[in-house]
């Protein structure tokens, strides 16, 4: 049984001899978080991929993700821990399925959230994350009709935010729609003075409560920038860590889940499912690696240029 730091160390030896960078999102543990050459949101980790001169990419986040680097640079190798890290989303959303429903709205701009599969982004006129939705509604013109998918919390924020009415299809995150309102204002009691803060995969109701809404690396600035002391945090718990380490006086409270008795805060089992053996172990392997159709790549990569071309 190898250590977390002979782990660490053989992993730092693989990735020098075989010319790897580990890109990872800020819900991985924090052991991965800590062996990264970058750490990022969505948005940040998709430019990031598309900026990688190295020979093989090792993801550690989420399927989609790992999907989006290989679209945006085709030429490396894209390996990944455990394909088994799916994401609520993407699996809630199957490519035929959306295929048909689009048909039912043919002149409408196809949004899609970047939580989905690489084909689902083949139908897709512009890709949005977390952190940039807003402003690429905004580039949408004003009389175009929309359908916007996977997520249905994020897109009635955007209804409510930008007051484009929007065709939503009826996608969840597991992890975001399980935080519980009465759980949150019953804390919030105890801590009067907090800042609430919460992804816009948060259901509205969550959301309305919040005093600051936006991607993680939106709740890591805003933490940082902030002169409040204490924060309640709605989003998965991986953030916590990064959180901390930037802003070490600070008092960071995990939002409440309806159901967990055991543990305050919400975990992404799909962003867990990846482990430091697993990474150390895809890397001697240089598999799964993530192979994707030519047609689906080209097809793809349309609305993803689209989106960071607007940034
Ligand atoms: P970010 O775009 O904030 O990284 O969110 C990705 C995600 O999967 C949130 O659940
Ligand atoms: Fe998908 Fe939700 Fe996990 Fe993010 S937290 S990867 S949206 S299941």
């Amino acid at each position: 049984m190898k250590t977390t730091s002979d782990l660490k160390e053989k992993i730092l030896e693989l990735k020098k001899r075989k010319n790897a960078v580990i890109l990872a999102h800020y819900y991985q543990e924090e052991a991965i978080q800590e062996i990264a050459d970058f750490v990022g949101d969505s948005l940040e980790l998709s430019r990031k991929a598309s900026q990688v001169d190295a020979d093989i990419i090792v993801f550690a986040g989420v399927y989609f993700m790992a999907e989006t680097a290989k679209i945006v640079n085709p030429n490396k190798k894209v390996i990944v821990p455990d394909v088994k890290a799916g994401c609520s989303l993407a699996d809630g959303c199957p490519p035929d399925e959306f295929k048909n429903f689009l048909e039912k709205y043919p002149n409408h701009t196809v949004v899609t959230y970047i939580n989905c599969t690489a084909e689902v982004k083949t139908f897709t006129d512009i890709v949005c994350t977390s952190s940039n939705a807003k402003k690429v509604i905004a580039s949408i013109p004003e009389d175009q009709p929309i359908v916007f998918a996977p997520d249905k919390n994020l897109g009635k924020y955007l209804i409510a935010e930008t007051g484009r009415d929007m065709v939503l299809w009826e996608g969840s995150c597991i992890v975001h729609e399980a935080f519980s309102l009465e759980k949150l204002i019953d804390l919030y009691k105890k801590h009067p003075t907090a800042n609430i803060i919460a992804h816009p995969e948060s259901e509205t109701h969550i959301l309305k409560v919040a005093h600051y809404i936006g991607s993680t690396s939106g709740m890591l600035n805003h933490v940082k920038n902030s002169p409040n002391d204490t924060f309640i945090v709605a989003t998965e718990a991986g953030i916590l860590h990064q959180m901390q380490l930037n802003n070490p006086t600070k008092t960071l409270i995990p939002a409440p889940s309806k159901e967990d008795n055991t543990c305050a805060c919400s975990e992404c089992a799909f962003m867990k499912v990846n482990t430091l053996e697993k990474l150390y172990q895809c890397l001697q392997d240089e598999s799964p690696e993530v192979h994707l159709d030519n047609e689906i790549i080209e097809k793809a990569l349309l609305p993803i240029q689209r989106m960071l071309a607007l940034n």
